[in-house]
C-alpha cells in the first residue's frame, strides 16, 4: 500500500509563486508516489477576520486551482476541511494535550498576532487543527514551506506524548515528517525582502498571485527591489533581493542557481528580470486557463463532493480511535 500524505493551503486570499512554489508544485509531484490528500483549509483561514463571500469565493477558488495546476482527482483527494467534522472535532482533543506555552512560542501565531487589533482565542490554538488535519490521515510526509516547519515539529511531538499517553505500548497516530522544496522553502516579498511573500500582504506589489494578468506580473517583476551592486549573484547576506529572484528563476525554470547566475554574468539586472517575468507568466498561463474553465463549469462540486466523501472515511475512523483511547466515547 502507498504511503499517506496530506498538505492544506489556506483560502485567505489567492495562492501566491510563494505559495506554489514552496508546497503546492510538490503537490503536483508527489501524488505518483503516494496517496495524496490535500484540504481547502478553510477553518484555518477565520482565525483572522475574513469577509464571508470573499471567503466561500476563495475556498472555491483554491480546489478549482488544485486542479488547474495539476492535481488529479482520480489519483488524489481533494476536499475543503469544513465539509469534515472530524477536523473541528480532533481539533478538540488535541487542545486538551497541547500547552499553552507550546502555542504560545509558534512564530506564525506571533506574526499574525502582532497585526491584530484583538486576537481571537482561535489564532493561538490554530495549530491543533493542523496537528488533526495531519493525523487524522495517518499522513507520513507533509509537504510545505519552511515556515510550517515549527507547526510540523509540534505535531510529531503531540504523536509521540499521544501515544505515550493513550497508547498502552502501540503507535496510536502515525508520526509525520515534513517535505522541504529545494529551492524557494521561503520566498520573499518583492518589495521587502526581510519579509515572506504572502498571500494576504496589504502591499499587492510583494506578491504575485496565481491569477495575476501577465501585464502585472510583469510590471510586478520589474519593480521588485534589487541593490546597487548590479551583478546577478546569490549571497542570502549581501544581496538578499537578487537571491530571492534567483530561487524563484531556480524553482520555476528548474535549473541550477550556478546555471543562472553564470548566465546573466556581466549583464546586470534587466535581462535577468524580462526573462523571469517571461518564465513566470509561462508557468501560470496554462494554470489559469484550466482555472476559467473549471470555474465556469458544473465539474467542481462533485469532485469537492467526492472528495469529502473519502475524506470523511478516513478521518472518522481517526476520530474515533482517538476518542476511545482518550475513554470518552
Ligand atoms: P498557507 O496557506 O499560509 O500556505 C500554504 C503553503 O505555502 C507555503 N508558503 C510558502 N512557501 C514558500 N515561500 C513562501 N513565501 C510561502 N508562503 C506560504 C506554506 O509553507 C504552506 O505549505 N498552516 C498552513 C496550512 C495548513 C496545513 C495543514 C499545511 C493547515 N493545515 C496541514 C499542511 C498540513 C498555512 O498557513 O499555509
Amino acid at each position: 500500500m502507498k504511503q499517506r500524505i496530506f498538505s492544506g493551503v489556506q483560502p485567505s486570499g489567492t495562492p501566491t509563486i510563494g505559495n506554489y512554489i514552496g508546497a503546492m508544485k510538490g503537490f503536483v509531484d508527489l501524488q505518483d508516489k503516494y496517496e495524496a490528500i490535500y484540504c481547502v483549509v478553510n477553518q484555518h483561514a477565520i482565525t483572522v477576520p475574513q469577509n464571508p463571500k470573499e471567503l466561500k469565493h476563495n475556498t472555491k477558488s483554491l480546489a478549482a486551482l488544485y486542479i488547474a495546476m495539476g492535481i488529479d482527482p482520480d489519483k488524489s483527494i481533494i476536499f475543503v476541511q469544513s465539509d469534515v467534522p472530524a477536523h473541528a472535532q480532533a481539533a478538540w482533543l488535541i487542545q486538551c494535550n497541547l500547552g499553552i506555552g507550546e502555542l504560545e512560542r509558534m512564530t506564525q501565531y506571533k506574526d499574525k498576532a502582532a497585526k491584530q487589533e484583538s486576537i481571537s482565542a482561535g489564532l493561538l490554538t490554530y495549530p491543533a487543527l493542523m496537528v488533526g488535519d495531519i493525523v487524522l490521515y495517518d499522513a507520513a510526509y507533509v509537504p510545505v514551506g519552511d515556515d510550517q516547519k515549527q507547526h510540523i515539529e509540534l505535531t510529531r511531538d503531540f504523536v509521540d506524548r499521544f501515544n505515550y499517553r493513550f497508547g498502552q505500548g502501540k503507535d496510536l497516530l502515525v508520526k509525520p515528517e515534513g517535505i522541504y522544496p529545494k529551492n524557494g522553502t521561503r520566498v520573499m516579498s518583492l518589495q521587502d525582502p526581510t519579509r515572506k511573500m504572502s498571500k494576504s500582504d496589504d502591499n499587492v506589489r510583494s506578491f504575485i498571485s496565481l491569477l495575476d494578468p501577465p501585464k502585472t506580473i510583469i510590471k510586478k517583476i520589474k519593480s521588485a527591489v534589487t541593490d546597487s551592486i548590479g551583478e546577478v549573484h546569490y549571497d542570502v547576506e549581501k544581496q538578499s533581493a537578487v537571491s530571492n529572484l534567483l530561487e524563484i528563476y531556480a524553482s520555476l525554470s528548474q535549473r541550477s542557481i550556478d546555471s543562472i547566475v553564470e548566465e546573466y554574468q556581466g549583464q546586470g539586472y534587466g535581462a535577468f528580470k524580462n526573462d523571469l517575468a517571461e518564465l513566470t507568466v509561462e508557468t501560470v498561463a496554462p494554470i489559469q486557463e484550466r482555472y476559467e474553465k473549471l470555474m465556469a463549469g458544473n465539474d467542481l462540486q462533485d469532485i469537492v463532493t467526492d472528495g469529502a466523501t473519502k475524506a470523511n472515511k478516513i478521518a472518522s475512523e481517526t476520530l474515533a480511535r482517538m476518542e476511545s483511547a482518550m475513554g470518552i466515547h
